[in-house]
């Protein structure tokens, strides 16, 4: 016996055979068995339907099967399925009811002619129904990307609205500083004369009174009123742009550098001052002493700024002037190379209902006798003589920068 013995060595059997070729006729053997299974499965179906079951209801169903069909996939499939149906119907009877076949019922046509019917109707309203989906899906498609464009062109417009109010609003700004230069200049060029007259002849009073004398002590007074009221008027000059000075060729960081010991005696040690200077910035024609006054007066602001000491940081920088640049920081001034001198503190900041009016001429927030608001309206005519820019930024709590922007395009004199 080799009843014990394993098959793979007793040479019969499947083991013998490759597992590939094997495959086929395993699933072949599946097939069958599926199509006899289901065969059967049939057969008593109809057996049951025609000996329990009336055949209206058996009718029925059938109809609610093409009728899905055809809704579903068309009328070529309903019809396909009708016949099927009437195939597997036709040798069912021959085997179960040859006695049906041999006399085939009126009905029986009459549920062949309903079924292709409801095939040929169905398929026909089916693909009515499809095609409506189809164009509803269309339709909301469009609607949807409709209405992403739409919120794309709104967003659009409104960005532009924006940058157009931006744009205007710096359009009225200048026209208002332009405005007001030309009021503020003539008035301060008259009193400039006066001033002239009134400082004068106080220095020669003080001269030619008694030393110690009551009118000396007058007249000195008198001078050093008028001698502010001359540096106020001097202001008003820089500021609309009618004061005349000379130009020559001006390096911004030997500029600083005979600034900075100026600038610390004015502050207290516990502000640090320091000059980040750029080497290959380039020189440019300007008025040295009107730069440096305007560098003053933003150092002084600095100071003032940072009451309980910070860093004051004055550097310099060759800067592209793009246009991107200009919309950025408000400016109306050409494109191109630019000198730049940045004054950073880090102080107060500045509060934005102050941050519009800064280069307005008299604008201040400080305390009577302490703030003339001359300082940045000055600094604004200076930029302007020069055919440059100036610019804050600013953080409150972290403290504010000053830029001025010189442009180097040609070393011309400025106009
Ligand atoms: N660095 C700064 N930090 C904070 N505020 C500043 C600074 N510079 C200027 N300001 C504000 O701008 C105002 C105008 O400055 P300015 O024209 O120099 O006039 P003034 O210094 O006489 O007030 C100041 O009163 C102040 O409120
Ligand atoms: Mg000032």
């Amino acid at each position: 016996m080799e009843s014990g013995k394993n098959p793979e060595q007793s040479g019969f059997g499947t083991p013998d055979i490759p597992e590939s070729r094997n495959r086929p006729r395993q699933q072949t053997l599946v097939l069958a068995g599926v199509i006899l299974a289901f065969s059967l499965v049939y057969f008593v179906l109809l057996y049951v339907a025609l000996h329990f079951v009336r055949s209206s209801a058996l009718s029925t169903i059938g109809i609610v099967f093409v009728s899905y069909i055809a809704w579903r996939n068309g009328a070529v499939a309903g019809l396909a399925l009708v016949a099927l149906n009437h195939l597997w119907t036709s040798t069912a009877f021959l085997i179960l009811a040859p006695e049906f076949t041999r006399s085939y019922p009126p009905e029986a046509i009459i549920s062949i002619l309903v079924h292709v019917g409801v095939a040929l109707l169905l398929g026909y309203f089916g693909r009515l129904a499809a095609d409506l989906r189809k164009e509803i899906e269309v339709r909301k498609m469009a609607e949807a990307s409709l209405m992403l464009l739409q919120n794309e062109l709104e967003q659009r417009v409104e960005t532009r609205t924006r940058e157009l109010d931006k744009v205007n609003e710096f359009l009225t700004q200048a026209r208002k500083m332009e405005a007001i230069g030309h009021l503020a200049g003539s008035i301060a060029h008259d009193f400039n004369n006066y001033l002239n007259i009134i400082l004068g002849y106080s220095a020669l009073l003080v001269k030619k009174l008694e030393p110690n004398s009551p009118p000396r002590d007058w007249a000195i007074n008198v001078e050093k009123a008028a001698a502010t009221a001359a540096e106020l008027t001097s202001q008003l000059l820089a500021f609309s742009r009618k004061k005349k000075f000379p130009v020559r060729p001006v390096n911004l960081n030997t500029l600083i550098e005979e600034l900075i010991p100026l600038l610390s005696s004015a502050v207290k040690h516990s502000i640090t001052i320091s000059h980040v200077a750029d080497a290959q910035l380039p020189e440019f024609y300007g008025g040295v002493d009107q730069i440096k006054s305007a560098l003053l007066n933003l150092g002084l602001n600095a100071r003032d700024a940072m009451k309980n000491g910070g860093a004051l940081t004055i550097s310099t920088k060759t800067v592209d002037v793009t246009e991107a640049y200009c919309r950025k920081h408000g400016l109306t001034c050409p494109t191109g190379t630019f000198a730049s001198v940045s004054v950073a503190d880090t102080g107060t900041g500045i509060e934005p209902e102050a941050f519009k009016h800064l280069f307005e001429p008299f604008f201040t927030t400080k305390d009577e006798g302490k703030g003339t608001g001359m300082g940045l309206a000055a600094v604004f005519g200076i930029a302007q003589n020069h055919h440059g820019a100036v610019f804050a930024e600013t953080e409150l709590g972290s403290g504010t920068t000053f830029t001025m922007l010189f442009p180097v395009k040609m070393l011309e004199t400025p106009a």
